[in-house]
C-alpha cells in the first residue's frame, strides 16, 4: 500500500510511520510541524531503513494536501490538536483544525480516488463509562467536559456520514486509551512541544530531571489504591493496530467499522509511577493533590473486537513501555 499518514511527525503518527514501512508500505507523510519535529524522518529512516516522504503544509491546505495525497491509496488521519486544557480556552482552533481538517481531507480523498481511512479517534469519546471494560457499543458523545473530547465525537459523526453518502468509502475509527511508551530502540517517543498535562509525559520528565515532582491529582477515587486507573498501551502495540485494520480491507464491504484500541487492563496512577521508578532505577519526588475537574476514576476497553475482527491485541507491558521510554528520554532533544 502508499499511504498518507497526517500529523506523521507526531508521537502515534511516526509510530504509525515506523510500522507502516516496517510492513513493507510506501508512506508520505503531512505535517505541519506545529509540534512534529522534522528530524523524525532521519529516526524513521535509523530504525526502519526506508525514508517516508515528506509534505510540509496544514491538513486544510488544499494545495498541501493535493500534493500529500496524490498516488496514495490509504489514509490514516492523526493530524489534530489534542491538549484538553487548550481547548478549553481556544474552542475554535480545535473544531477548525479536528473537524474542518477531517473535511478538507475527506475532499481531497474524494478527488483523488482514494477510498481508504483509519481514523484516530479516543476513548474521550465515552464521557464518563457507565460500564466498564468499556465496549465499542457503549454510549459515545454524552457527558463531553471539553471542546477536545467534543471534535473527536463530531468527526466520528462525520465519517459515518460520509461513509453511508459514499458507498465506496472505507472507514474504520480507532478509539485509543492512553499511548505511552516509545519504540524499542529508543530512537522514537513523545516529545512534547509545550507543558505536557497527561501524566505518562509528566512522569518521564520528573524521571529525567527536566520537572521536580509529579502531582498524583487525586488519591480519594473508589479504585483499588485510591489514584485514578487507566489503560495504558504501549505506542507500538496501538500502531500495529493501524496495521492490522488497514490489512484488513479483504474481508471489508464498506462502510465504517469502529474498534478500541486498548490492552483491557487498568493501571493506577500509583503503579504507573511504581513501573516508572523500576525502569529508570530512579527515585520519583510524588505528592499528593486534589482531583482534576472533570476526571473519571477508572476507564478502560474491552477489546475483543478488534482482536476477533482485526485479529489484533497488545502484546506488550506497562513495564516495556516504561523501559522503552526510559531509553527513550536520553535521545530526547538530540
Ligand atoms: C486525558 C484527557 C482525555 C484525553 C486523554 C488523551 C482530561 C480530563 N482527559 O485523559 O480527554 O483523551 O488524556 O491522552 O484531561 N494524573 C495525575 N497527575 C497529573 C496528571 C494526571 O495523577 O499531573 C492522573 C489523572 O488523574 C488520571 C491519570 O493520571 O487518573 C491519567 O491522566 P491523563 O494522562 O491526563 O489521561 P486521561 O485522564 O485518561
Amino acid at each position: 500500500m502508499r499511504i498518507l499518514i497526517t500529523g506523521g511527525l507526531g508521537f502515534v503518527g511516526s509510530a504509525v510511520a515506523v510500522a507502516a514501512l516496517e510492513a513493507g508500505h510506501e508512506v508520505t507523510i503531512l505535517d505541519d510541524c506545529s509540534s512534529g519535529k522534522v528530524q523524525v524522518v532521519e529516526r524513521v529512516l535509523t530504525i526502519t531503513g526506508a525514508l517516508p516522504r515528506l509534505v510540509v503544509g496544514d491538513v486544510r491546505d488544499r494545495a498541501a494536501l493535493n500534493e500529500a495525497i496524490a498516488d496514495v491509496n490509504a489514509v490514516v488521519h492523526c493530524a489534530g490538536l489534542k491538549s484538553v486544557v487548550e481547548s478549553a480556552t481556544d474552542p475554535l482552533s480545535y473544531f477548525d483544525v479536528n473537524v474542518g481538517g477531517t473535511v478538507r481531507l475527506l475532499q481531497a480523498m474524494s478527488a483523488h480516488d482514494v477510498h481508504r481511512i483509519v481514523f484516530s479517534s479516543s476513548a474521550t469519546v465515552y464521557g464518563t463509562p457507565e460500564l466498564l471494560p468499556i465496549p465499542e457499543t457503549a454510549v459515545v458523545g454524552v457527558g463531553l467536559t471539553n471542546p477536545y473530547g467534543r471534535t473527536k465525537y463530531i468527526a466520528e459523526l462525520l465519517l459515518q456520514d460520509a461513509a453511508v453518502a459514499d458507498r465506496s468509502l472505507r472507514v474504520t475509527i480507532l478509539r485509543y486509551f492512553n499511548p505511552i511508551g516509545a519504540h524499542a530502540s529508543g530512537l522514537l517517543g513523545e516529545d512534547p512541544a509545550s507543558t505536557p498535562t497527561n501524566v505518562f509525559p509528566l512522569i518521564a520528565e520528573v524521571a529525567r530531571g527536566a520537572r521536580a515532582s509529579l502531582t498524583v491529582t487525586g488519591t480519594d477515587y473508589p479504585t483499588h489504591d485510591g489514584t485514578g486507573v487507566r489503560d495504558y498501551i504501549h505506542i507500538s502495540d496501538l500502531a500495529d493496530g493501524h496495521l492490522a485494520a488497514l490489512s484488513h480491507d479483504a474481508e471489508d464491504t464498506g462502510g465504517c467499522r469502529v474498534y478500541n484500541l486498548g490492552t483491557g487492563r487498568g493501571t493506577s496512577v500509583r503503579e504507573l509511577i511504581d513501573a516508572y521508578q523500576h525502569a529508570s532505577g530512579k527515585q520519583l519526588a510524588v505528592t499528593s493533590g486534589p482531583r482534576r475537574l472533570g476526571d473519571i476514576a477508572a476507564c478502560f476497553a474491552d477489546p475483543a473486537a478488534a482482536a476477533r475482527e482485526l485479529s489484533w491485541r497488545a502484546t506488550r507491558t506497562v513495564e516495556d513501555a516504561c523501559v522503552d521510554s526510559w531509553a527513550w528520554q536520553h535521545h530526547i532533544g538530540m
